[in-house]
C-alpha cells in the first residue's frame, strides 16, 4: 500500500511550538461507495479548526487531520460514483466526522462536492467552499429567502453581524444578489470599506449599539438577522432588533443559555446553520450540497459573485498551517486565508 503525506496534531500547543502541527505518513485510502479520492492542491483555514485543535485534550495516540476546505484533481472514484469522473477539478468543504484535508489526498462524498469553477486561481477557488456552504444555507434554506427571486425579496431587509469575516463576505455578496437590502456590522475603517465592496448598503460598528445605529438609518426593525459572530454578545440586540415574525439565524452557538421567550411577543423565529448537519447525519438532502456547489461556481464563473480570498501561503506546509491559523485565530480576519501548492 502506498502511503501520503499528511499534517496534523496530537496535542493543543501553542502555535509558536514546532510541535503544534506536525508532518507524519499514513496509508493512501482507496474510494469505495459514494467516496472519491481527491489530491489537495489548496486547503483554507476556518474557525471550526482553530477551535478543534484548542479542543484537543488528552494528548491523542496518533495525529489528528484537520481541514475543512478543499481544492483538488480526482484521483479515483468509488463504485456507486456518478457525479464525478477522474481528473475532474472539484471543490467542496468536507465532513466534520472524518479527516480533514491537511493531507495529499483525501475521501471525501460526492453528493458534498461541486466541481470547481474554472476561472478562478487555486487559491481563490479554496477559500470558497465552506464560508458559501454556510451563508446559503443560512439565507436560501434556514431563512427560506429565494436567490431567484429578487422582486419578491425587494424591501426586504437583513442584518449580517460580522460582515467582513469568510461567512459574512459570502453572505452580504449572496443577499445582495437576492435583491434583499443588505446592513452588515464592522468596526475598523478596512473590514467597512471591505463589507461595502461586497454589497453593504450600509455598514454599523458591532463594537457599539448596534439598535441605536440601525434605527439612525432609519430602520426601527429588521426583517432577518444572520448572526455570525458571538451570539450571547448581540443576543439582546437582535431580540430588540428582530422585526414582527422575523427570522434569526445563528451559525455560532452560545456559551450561556439564550431566552427564547424573549421572542414570543413578536413571534420571532430562530434556527441553527451548521454547515455539517446534512453530512453528519447523512441525510436524505445531503445531495443539495452538491446542487448548492454547482450553483456557487456558476455564479463565480460569471463574475456574479467573488471568492474571498485575501491571503495565501505556499506550499501546504505545517509552517504554513501555523501561520494562517495565527491569523484566523486573531479574530480580525478580512475574507479568507488559503494554503496552497499551485499558485
Ligand atoms: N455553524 C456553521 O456551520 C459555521 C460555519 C462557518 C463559521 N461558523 C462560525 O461563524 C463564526 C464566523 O466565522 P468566519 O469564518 O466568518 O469568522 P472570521 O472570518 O474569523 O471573522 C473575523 C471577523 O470577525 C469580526 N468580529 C470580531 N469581533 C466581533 C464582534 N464582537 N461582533 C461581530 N463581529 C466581530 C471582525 O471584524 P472587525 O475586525 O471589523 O471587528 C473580523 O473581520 C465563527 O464563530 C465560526 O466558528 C459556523
Amino acid at each position: 500500500m502506498t502511503d501520503m503525506r499528511a499534517i496534523g496534531f496530537t496535542q493543543n500547543l501553542p502555535l509558536t511550538d514546532e510541535k503544534s502541527f506536525i508532518e507524519f505518513f499514513e496509508p493512501k485510502p482507496t474510494p469505495t461507495g459514494h467516496d472519491i479520492l481527491v489530491k489537495v492542491i489548496a486547503t483554507s483555514v476556518n474557525p471550526v479548526d482553530t477551535g478543534v485543535r484548542r479542543g484537543t485534550q488528552p494528548p491523542l495516540k496518533t495525529p489528528k487531520v484537520i481541514g475543512w476546505d478543499a481544492y483538488g484533481s480526482i484521483e479515483a472514484v468509488g463504485d456507486a460514483v456518478t457525479l464525478f469522473h477522474p481528473g475532474d477539478r472539484v471543490f467542496y468543504a468536507g465532513s466534520f466526522k472524518r479527516p480533514g484535508t491537511d493531507s495529499e489526498y483525501h475521501l471525501v462524498d460526492e453528493r458534498i462536492v461541486g466541481h470547481a469553477p474554472t476561472s478562478l486561481t487555486a487559491a481563490q477557488i479554496a477559500a470558497v467552499p465552506l464560508t458559501s456552504l454556510t451563508a446559503w444555507e443560512a439565507l436560501f434554506e434556514q431563512m427560506h429567502l429565494s436567490i431567484d427571486d429578487s422582486a419578491a425579496n425587494a424591501g426586504k431587509t437583513l442584518l449580517v453581524i460580522n460582515g467582513a469575516g469568510g461567512v459574512g463576505s459570502m453572505a452580504t455578496q449572496l443577499a445582495h444578489l437576492a435583491g434583499l437590502t443588505v446592513i452588515a456590522t464592522a468596526s475598523r475603517p478596512e473590514t467597512i470599506a471591505w463589507t461595502r465592496d461586497h454589497g453593504a448598503d450600509a455598514v454599523v460598528n458591532h463594537r457599539e449599539d448596534l439598535v441605536s445605529q440601525v434605527k439612525a438609518l432609519g430602520y426601527p426593525t429588521i426583517d432577518y438577522i444572520l448572526e455570525l459572530s458571538n451570539l450571547n454578545q448581540h443576543w439582546n440586540e437582535i431580540v430588540s432588533l428582530i422585526a414582527p415574525s422575523g427570522t434569526i439565524v445563528s451559525v455560532t452557538g452560545n456559551d450561556t443559555p439564550i431566552d427564547l421567550r424573549a421572542l414570543k411577543q413578536k413571534r420571532a423565529t430562530f434556527s441553527w446553520e451548521w454547515m455539517y448537519t446534512k453530512s453528519f447525519f447523512e441525510t436524505p438532502d445531503m445531495i443539495t450540497q452538491h446542487q448548492i456547489l454547482e450553483r456557487i461556481r456558476e455564479l463565480l464563473d460569471a463574475d456574479k459573485l467573488k471568492s474571498t480570498l485575501t491571503k495565501t501561503f505556499t506550499p501546504i506546509s505545517p509552517d504554513n498551517l501555523r501561520a494562517a491559523h495565527a491569523l484566523v485565530e486573531s479574530n480580525r480576519m478580512i475574507g479568507k486565508v488559503v494554503i496552497t501548492n499551485e499558485k
